[in-house]
């Protein structure tokens, strides 16, 4: 299967598509019908489920030997988790609560890994209760904890091996030294009688130097040779996540040198199993937040004449789906809708983009140019299913926008029995041609 065969969108071309979006044209053709047809003010997301499955088949395609255990805290959304479950993906969880909301999907026991270094005492119980038998560790107090609460635990020696450049380095927080504390903490597990099966890393989220999988991946041999010496036979090496996601983005690279390397360092271990913990890869593209402008301020000449500047005010904010601004420094890049039919997008202007609380820290752009928008037009953000809502909360009495979610026909009848979602609140897109009307009656259904 080639990869342009795989990018083949499944949604049919729509008529209303906002040509310079990435996203599917359906998609485009949602936001066109709630932002024009509807009397909508309040912020929204269309998650087109069909992105997640296109992802999972690009992941199977590039990284066949590797299985994927998604991320939970990248989005814990429900039905992102239930589609996940019918297609086989399992997880990685952090928390009682993520095991939960798994479980909760119908997804079984031994497809997650409890991927937290440090666990609170009560999540290790409860992990032990429901059976949730692979865990992570780093640090002498977990294997104490672990060897008091969960002792046939299959315990995953987490270890610090850092990308170069990363959106969000993971190592000074997470994974012990391969050389000064890996054989301290095997002695240990061994003495008290552990079963430890494994090594895991993760070179930072948003990894930016695909080579460090490479070292990694050696890295982590050594330390299966290594373990051998205490008697150790272990089976599961755990890369981690760090797989970039969104439109335009490959885990190619990344899966070239992964497979060069485990081919290389792994080749005489034949049983040993592979597998992974991509967040944003899988959820990033899925997700795209259409804003409402609610207000606007405009900023005068020190003469009081002219407009040197526009604030716009939009209904969602740092401290909901944009708090990878405040944690990451990321800019933003908004697609504006006008009502305006004559808009003139040649002439922009210096603008800034606020979020609606009340802090002034809540500012998303701080100046870029911007056609002459108003109240009621809307800005369209791709690539926002990664650490927005699940890291977001409704400071101020703000609420976080409301999901809308669309999938096709055909895969809609894949997932439907582990979907809790009813067909009467998804958005069916039809394959052969976009049906705005179906839109309605599904939005009719699940109005905010
Ligand atoms: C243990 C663990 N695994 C996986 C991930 C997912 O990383 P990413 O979203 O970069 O793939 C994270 C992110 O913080 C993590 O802490």
């Amino acid at each position: 299967m080639d990869e342009g065969k795989l990018a083949t969108m499944k949604f049919p071309k729509s008529q209303h598509a906002l040509t310079e979006l990435k996203s599917d044209p359906a998609v485009l053709s949602i936001i066109k019908y709630f932002t024009e047809k509807v009397d909508q003010e309040e912020a929204f997301y269309i998650c087109n489920l069909n992105d997640i499955i296109e992802r999972h088949d690009m992941w199977k395609y590039y990284l066949p030997n590797v299985a994927p255990y998604y991320a939970v805290k990248c989005h814990d959304d429900k039905h992102v988790l239930e589609v996940m479950t019918s297609k086989g993906i399992n997880f990685d969880c952090a928390s009682k609560a993520e095991i939960s909301k798994v479980l909760s999907t119908g997804c079984s026991t031994d497809r997650i890994i409890f991927a937290n270094p440090a666990k609170p005492i009560g999540h290790i119980k409860f992990a032990a209760e429901v059976g949730v038998n692979t865990m992570t560790f780093d640090n002498e107090s977990e294997l104490v904890k672990i060897q008091k609460l969960y002792p046939s635990a299959s315990l995953v020696i987490r270890i610090k091996c850092e990308a170069i450049d990363a959106v969000r380095p993971l190592g000074k927080k997470f994974g012990c030294d391969p050389v000064k504390e890996v054989p301290r903490l095997l002695r240990l597990a061994e003495s008290l009688n552990l079963n430890v099966i494994g090594v895991s890393f993760h070179v930072g989220s948003g990894c930016r130097e695909p080579e460090v999988f490479w070292r990694a991946i050696s890295e982590a041999r050594n330390i299966f040779n290594y373990a051998s010496t205490f008697g150790y036979k272990f089976t599961l090496l755990d890369i981690g996540g760090g797989y970039p996601g969104g439109h335009g983005t490959s885990i190619k690279k990344i899966a070239g040198i992964v497979n060069s390397a485990l081919d290389t360092y792994f080749h005489d271990l034949p049983d040993v199993k592979y597998i992974a913990e991509p967040g944003r890869y899988f959820v990033t593209s899925a997700y795209t937040l259409t804003c409402n402008i609610y207000s606007i301020r405009n900023i005068y000449d020190e003469n009081n004449n002219e407009i040197t500047h526009k604030m716009y005010y939009i209904n969602e904010g740092v401290y909901g789906s944009f708090n990878r601004i405040l944690r990451a420094h990321r800019t933003l890049d908004p697609i504006t809708l006008s009502k305006k039919p004559d808009l003139d997008k040649s002439k922009h202007m210096s603008s800034s983009i606020w979020g609606p609380s009340c802090d002034g820290l809540d500012q998303l752009v701080e100046d870029m140019e911007l056609p002459d928008l108003e109240v009621g037009d809307w800005m369209v953000f791709e690539d926002m299913g990664a650490y927005t809502l699940s890291a977001g909360c409704a400071f101020n009495g703000f609420p976080l926008p409301k999901v809308h979610y669309c999938i096709t026909q055909n895969e809609w009848l894949n997932v439907k029995d582990t979907l809790s979602l009813p067909k009467a609140k998804l958005i069916i897109v039809n394959e052969k041609e976009p049906k705005l009307e179906t839109f309605e009656s599904a939005y009719d259904k699940c109005r905010i």
